[in-house]
């Protein structure tokens, strides 16, 4: 098996990926992580998504791919430049809100209905305001992040705070945890529905 061989790309993807160099992106998402979302994405007919970090919306275009008709798709990032680059490409998709706001404030005001994926690809919702953001998925929803192996950028301490965050997720009582070591590391939780009664 051939995992950098990727069967159907989303149309836009190269052109984002060109421009993630034109402008000097450096965090941009990968295929890998792309893919993954995409495929739990379309396990979720008529969906509820939500993406905290949009970038230029490489992550986005592979998520939107993934989405029916009838899905609905939030992603906010807090730089207006790349908010742009992305609402130019996305904005007149009505399947999707593409938000410019600091992701913590967007997750503490949002009232709406709960989500079936939230990717968490900023320090909100990751490193900060987390649980506010797991109160956010429904049941049989999943959590997903990326960058969890070390990694030469990683500032001083960072290892740390990655460690904390994995072992808050692995002995969360609502969630199961995958962790691959894949791609820049990536962690699928599932939120588990509420545990029957004993009999
Ligand atoms: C790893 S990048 C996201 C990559 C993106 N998902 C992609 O597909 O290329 C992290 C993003 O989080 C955004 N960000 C950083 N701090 C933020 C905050 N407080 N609220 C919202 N977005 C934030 C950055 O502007 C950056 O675009």
């Amino acid at each position: 098996m051939n995992d950098t061989l990727f069967s159907s790309v989303p149309p836009l993807l190269e052109v984002l990926e060109q421009e993630c160099k034109d402008i000097g992106f450096t965090m941009p998402s990968d295929r890998h992580i792309g893919a993954l979302l995409s495929n739990l994405i379309a396990s979720k007919p008529g969906g509820h998504f939500l993406e905290l970090g949009t970038g230029i919306g490489l992550s986005l275009c592979w998520m939107i791919e993934g989405m029916d008709q009838n899905s609905y798709l939030y992603s906010i990032d807090n730089d207006p430049q790349l908010i742009d680059i992305a609402q130019g490409h996305f904005g007149k998709n009505t399947r999707v809100e593409i938000v410019c706001q600091d992701g913590g404030e967007w997750i503490k005001a949002y009232q709406g209905p709960g989500f079936d994926l939230i990717f968490a690809d900023a320090w909100p919702g990751k490193y900060f305001d987390l649980e506010e953001t797991l109160d956010l998925i429904k049941p049989g929803g999943f959590y997903v992040i990326d960058d969890m192996l070390p990694a030469d950028d990683w500032p001083e301490g960072h290892a740390e705070k990655a460690t904390v965050l994995i072992t808050y997720l692995e002995e969360h009582p609502q969630f199961r945890v995958t962790k691959m070591s894949w791609s820049t590391g990536i962690i699928v939780a599932t939120k588990i529905a509420d545990a029957p009664a004993d009999s």
